[in-house]
C-alpha cells in the first residue's frame, strides 16, 4: 500500500516539503509507504495534442521532463496527495502543468484513478489558501476518487522555508489528513466489498 505525494513547489526543502514530512510520519506509522515526487519548475504545459486520449498510452508525448514517471507512479499508487504553494491565489504554475497532463493521461480509456484515495494540502504566506485547496480537490473531483479530508481545510501558513512548522494548527491538520488517508487506503485494501466497475464515459459537448 502506497501513497504518492506530488509537491508542486519549485523550491527544494520549502514549506510543502517540510509539511509533507509531517504527513510522512503519520502515513508510515500506519504501515503505508509514502513517496514524495517533486517535478520542479522545468515542466511543460499540456499542449492539447490529445495523443494520450487518442492512443490510450497512459503517457504524455513530452517525455523529457519527468512527468511520465509521475504519471506512472500515481497510476501504481493507492493514494495520491496533491500539495502546492499558493501563487496568486491559486496553485503554482508548474503544478498546473503537471496536473493537466497527469489527469488527462490517467483518464485514457478507463480512468486509472477510480477509487484511489485522494487528499490535498497547500501552504501560503497569507491569503488564497481556500481557493488553492479547492482547486487541488477539483482536479481529483472528476476522477471518481475517494477524497479524504482532515478536520479543517488543508491550508498551512508560512512564507520562508520552514515557517510552516510554526503553524501549529496547520501542522495538526496535515498530520490528521495523513492519518485519515492511510486509514482509508487500508480500509479499501482490506475491504471485501469490491469497488464498483468504472466505464468509459460518453463525451459530449453542447453543439450536438
Ligand atoms: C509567485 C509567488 C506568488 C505567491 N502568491 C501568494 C499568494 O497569493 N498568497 C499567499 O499567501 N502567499 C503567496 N506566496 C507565498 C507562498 O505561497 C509561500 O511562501 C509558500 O509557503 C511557499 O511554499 P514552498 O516553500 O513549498 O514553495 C507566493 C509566492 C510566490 C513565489
Amino acid at each position: 500500500m502506497k501513497i504518492v505525494a506530488i509537491n508542486g513547489s519549485p523550491r527544494k526543502d520549502g514549506n510543502n516539503a517540510q509539511l509533507l514530512e509531517v504527513v510522512r510520519k503519520e502515513v508510515e506509522a500506519a504501515g503505508v509507504e509514502f513517496e514524495v515526487v517533486q517535478p520542479g519548475a522545468n515542466v511543460h504545459p499540456c499542449m492539447a495534442c490529445y495523443n494520450c486520449l487518442d492512443t490510450g498510452s497512459l503517457r504524455c508525448v513530452m517525455d523529457d521532463d519527468g512527468v511520465n514517471d509521475i504519471i506512472a507512479k500515481c497510476i501504481e499508487a493507492d493514494g495520491i496527495l496533491l500539495a502546492s504553494p499558493v501563487y496568486h491565489s491559486g496553485i503554482a504554475g508548474n503544478m498546473k502543468c503537471v496536473l493537466d497532463r497527469l489527469m488527462l493521461a490517467a483518464a485514457c480509456g478507463d480512468n486509472q484513478f477510480h477509487h484511489k484515495v485522494g487528499g490535498a494540502l497547500c501552504t501560503l504566506r497569507r491569503s488564497g489558501g481556500s481557493e488553492t485547496y479547492h482547486q487541488l480537490l477539483a482536479t481529483m473531483d472528476c476522477m471518481e476518487m475517494v477524497i479524504v479530508t482532515s478536520d479543517y481545510w488543508g491550508v498551512a501558513h508560512g512564507a520562508d522555508p520552514g515557517e510552516v512548522l510554526s503553524d501549529t494548527e496547520g501542522v495538526e491538520v496535515a498530520a490528521k489528513l495523513g492519518r485519515n488517508m492511510a486509514w482509508m487506503v487500508k480500509v479499501l485494501a482490506e475491504s471485501k466489498v469490491p469497488v464498483p466497475e468504472t466505464a468509459h464515459r460518453t463525451m459530449t459537448n453542447f453543439i450536438r
